[in-house]
């Protein structure tokens, strides 16, 4: 993401720091709206949320996708275990990688704590190979930020 996008972005995502309970959804879905719109058509982003002891689908932009991720399994799982950012320059060199859409060709995995626990993870698809090294500390501040309305 060019420097100049990344700065729009967290502003408009800090834009959205209101404290209103009420908006947390809005918000949720308005950021991933916002996150998508910063990236390549065709791209993916969404939230799988912790909850009873599996990752389940929460507020996404782009195609239909998996509901159900167990701990460990594909690159939401591994992310939610090694509790770090996972970058996958090719989906098809990693071991495990579960397929929601054909047409996604990298991925990163960035891990939403609250009291040092991760409560859900951010996955990003794109329709390229591409190498998100120097992405990935922006990535992990707009996690943070969507902490906020979790
Ligand atoms: N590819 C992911 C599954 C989720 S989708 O990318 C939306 C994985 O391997 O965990």
């Amino acid at each position: 993401m060019e420097r100049q996008i990344y700065g729009n972005l967290v502003d408009s995502l800090r834009g959205l720091e209101d404290g209103k309970e009420h908006l947390k959804a809005a918000h949720l879905g308005n950021a991933l709206s916002q996150i998508k719109l910063n990236l390549p058509p065709h791209s993916w982003a969404g939230l799988y949320l912790v909850n009873d002891g599996q990752l389940v689908l929460g507020p996404f932009q782009g195609t239909p996708a998996c509901e159900e991720i167990a701990f460990g399994k594909g690159v939401v799982g591994a992310c939610y275990e090694k509790r770090a950012t996972i970058m996958v320059e090719d989906v098809t060199t990693f071991p495990g990688y579960i397929c929601c859409d054909a047409s996604a060709k990298s991925e990163i995995c960035i891990p939403v704590f609250k009291d040092k626990e991760v409560i859900a993870i951010l996955d990003i698809d794109r329709p390229d190979l591409h190498d998100f090294s120097n992405e990935k500390e922006e990535f992990e501040a707009i996690a943070k930020l969507l902490e906020n309305w979790l």
